[in-house]
């Protein structure tokens, strides 16, 4: 099959592009397809920082929009014939989804419809949704993988907006036969990540001398994928995936949040020391485990590169150099 993005210059539109996984999708984007246009779109919530993409400030093929994707005019006004369009934005963090859901529905769902709605009346070339191994739900320690075709079970608000989404994506495939492709990748970690997720909230922690504090028993597992392998995926699949497909990417590290915890003061502190963790009431309706099978991905020949050992002393290298970045966003959330 031809691939998607060739030497021939194309407009590619990321939204959600000064997040944690966009910005890292952006970069990598720009440093293996420089011909093409890369237009940024991202209403700067708490998450996204433009200060993620400064180096690419000035260039050439680089436009930052700041603006809301549920803006339906706007959006519609961005996109033009011929448009890849990268869908990231979103709110991400399941916690504020139990403490102000509607916000998620906004986003996650009225935002997705504007997106997909513009994309199609303008005729984008394709439109790809970034969706989340949350939407089928809690597995039990026993059940194996998630397939793309299983049915979803969403249990927290955040989830439940992204499965939203991804129905609407569904719907306009069949009823227009627009071009659209949902990824759906498990946790991602790495640098630029918001402190408030697992990972870079234990690593800051650590580095300031404080506790973590761990959910409830901490037997929850979830696969953890490196953000560039993840990345890597989602040009994978935008150059060789089937329109009207969801592909899995998935880290294959499954790691229960016990032994997570550990592995992360390990690698800040160099030595175990298991009175650095701090047990607090578990989340509500705390899912048990995802896990995705992504051999449909692996069949177009992508593999994570990255073991989780080498992500977690990259990401932990990152936070140590980097507190420039990340001490004004946790003091700001102290406040
Ligand atoms: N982080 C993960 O582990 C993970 C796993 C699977 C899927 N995803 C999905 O990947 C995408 C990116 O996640 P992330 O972790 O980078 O999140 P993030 O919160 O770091 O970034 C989201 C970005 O979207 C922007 N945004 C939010 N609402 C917006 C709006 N209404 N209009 C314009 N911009 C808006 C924010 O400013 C931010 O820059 C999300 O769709 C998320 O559901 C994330």
């Amino acid at each position: 099959m031809k691939k998607r993005l060739t030497t021939r210059p194309l407009e590619i539109l990321v939204t959600g592009g000064a997040g944690f996984i966009g910005s890292n999708f952006v970069h990598l984007l720009n440093r293996e397809y420089p011909q093409h246009k890369i237009t940024v779109v991202d209403k700067l919530s708490y998450c996204g920082r433009r200060e993620n993409l400064a180096d690419l400030e000035g260039g050439p093929n680089y436009r930052f929009v700041k603006e809301y994707i549920a803006d339906y005019q706007v959006m519609s006004r961005l996109i033009t014939p011929g448009m890849i369009v990268v869908n990231f934005a979103a709110e991400s963090h399941v916690d504020n989804s139990i403490k102000d859901p509607l916000v998620f529905s906004r986003t996650n769902v009225l935002g997705t419809h504007s997106v997909l709605e513009a994309a199609r009346v303008n005729k984008a070339k394709l439109f790809v949704q970034i969706s989340t191994d949350e939407v089928y739900g809690s597995l039990s320690m026993q059940s194996g993988a998630s397939l793309e075709t299983d049915p979803l079970r969403p249990s927290s608000p955040y989830s439940a907006s992204k499965a939203s989404a991804d129905m609407l994506c569904l719907a306009n495939v069949r009823t227009f036969q627009q071009p659209v492709i949902i990824t759906r990748s498990s946790n991602n970690y790495g640098p630029n990540q918001y402190p408030e997720k697992v990972i870079p909230l234990f690593i800051t922690n650590l580095l300031e001398g404080k506790n973590v504090p761990l959910y409830g028993n901490g037997t929850n597992v979830r696969d953890w994928i490196f953000v560039e392998d993840n990345c890597q995926g989602i040009l994978r699949v935008i150059n060789q995936g089937t329109s009207g497909e969801i592909y899995h990417i998935g880290g294959g590290n499954e790691i229960p949040n016990i032994d997570l915890t550990h592995q992360i003061i390990k690698a800040v502190l160099g030595h175990p020391d298991p009175s650095r963790v701090q047990p607090v009431p578990d989340r509500l309706g705390h899912d048990l485990r995802y896990a995705i099978n992504s051999s449909k991905l692996h069949a177009l020949g992508w593999m994570p590169r990255t073991s989780f050992g080498e992500g977690l002393n990259k990401t932990v290298a990152w936070y140590r150099e980097h507190p420039d970045w990340w001490k004004p966003l946790k003091q700001g959330r102290e406040k």
